[in-house]
């Protein structure tokens, strides 16, 4: 399967895992009550956080809202064909149509999500426009699509001849195993702060690839894929869907931060219960969490290894390799 090479770890992020930080932004250096941690920051799953995570700086560097900032990020990849994962050029399900799945949510908690929407590019702009512009939060499928054409959004092709090439060949097996490491990463998770100190969270995928019709991960549901509080902080997640939300994923790292974990220790501690619960198969599982304390601290956790996140600050913009349960 062709996969954009991947940028190596070891050059980007130095010697060393690093589990949190400090940045100290100058000019637009902000001290919250608590600490003296710095915003604005953005993290976000993956290589392809890289990209995103400069979207999203262009804004909080110039005094946008972190839900613009997450907005505006996860579109570079989502609008990216090679990102076979998210958006455009998004592996199909397995009767070979593009169904995307987003959601975000601010610290203030409100939220939107779109689950199994198709032909449009940006879901996560879909998404905010059902928390801004609908009484509801979730909509799905053929309403979901309705909707984004009444707001103007465009009908768009999202097969890519390379995503469709990887379903034919698919299809001669058929075999559903889903493999997510370096090389098949699937969701954008991006957490952000502004230079206000307010969060904002978005979540982003084509979902597992060669999916049964209809089938939905955690991306888009609040409290799995993406969950974010102002009182405490915000955590996204990558990887097996239906595994984060068995343990309603991110909402348990938030509210481990709220009771005193770090957002490493509470990205682990939901990882430990991700393997608790599958140990029998824990080979064939990864999930991976990334979360940010409203102060800036920020950490992540992974089942196996090969899952990475990208950070960026005034001062450092940095592809950090997550720490891991098993090897
Ligand atoms: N984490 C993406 C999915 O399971 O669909």
């Amino acid at each position: 399967m062709n996969r954009k090479s991947f940028i190596k770890l070891a050059g980007i992020a130095g010697a060393g895992i690093v589990s949190n930080s400090i940045s100290l932004l100058g000019e637009n250096k902000k001290k919250t009550s608590k600490s003296n941690h710095s915003v604005p920051i953005v993290i976000s799953t993956w290589n392809m956080g890289l990209g995103a995570n400069e979207g999203a700086w262009k804004v909080l560097s110039s005094g946008g809202d972190a839900l613009t900032a997450v907005e505006q990020g996860v579109w570079i990849p989502e609008a990216d064909p090679k990102e076979m994962t998210v958006g455009l050029g998004g592996f199909p399900d397995r009767e070979g149509r593009v169904t995307l799945d987003a959601c975000v949510m601010r610290g203030d908690g409100a939220c939107g999500a779109v689950l199994a929407l198709e032909n449009i590019v940006h879901p996560v702009s879909v998404a905010r426009a059902v928390m801004e512009k609908t009484p509801h939060v979730i909509l799905t499928g053929e309403g979901a699509l309705q909707f984004a054409l009444q707001q103007g959004f465009k009908k768009e092709n999202l097969l890519t001849p390379e995503s469709e090439k990887a379903w034919k060949d698919w299809l001669k097996k058929s075999e559903y195993k889903p493999i997510i490491n370096i090389e098949n990463h699937d969701t954008i998770g991006m957490l952000a702060i502004d230079q206000a100190g307010k969060l904002a969270g978005a979540c982003t995928t084509s979902g597992m690839a060669f999916k049964m019709r209809g089938r939905i991960g955690d991306s888009p549901i609040i409290g799995a894929g993406l969950f974010v509080d102002e009182e405490v902080g915000g955590a996204t997640a990558t990887g097996h869907g239906e595994e984060v939300i068995r343990i309603a994923g991110s909402h348990l790292v938030v509210e481990l931060m709220r009771h005193g974990k770090s957002p490493e220790a509470a990205c682990k501690e939901a990882v430990d219960r991700v393997y608790k619960r599958q140990k029998h198969r824990i080979k064939d599982i990864q999930v991976g969490f990334i979360a940010v304390s409203k102060e800036g601290e920020y950490g992540a956790y992974c089942v196996h290894k090969g899952f990475s996140y990208a950070v960026k600050t005034a001062q450092k913009t940095e592809l950090i390799p997550g720490k891991y349960l098993i090897d």
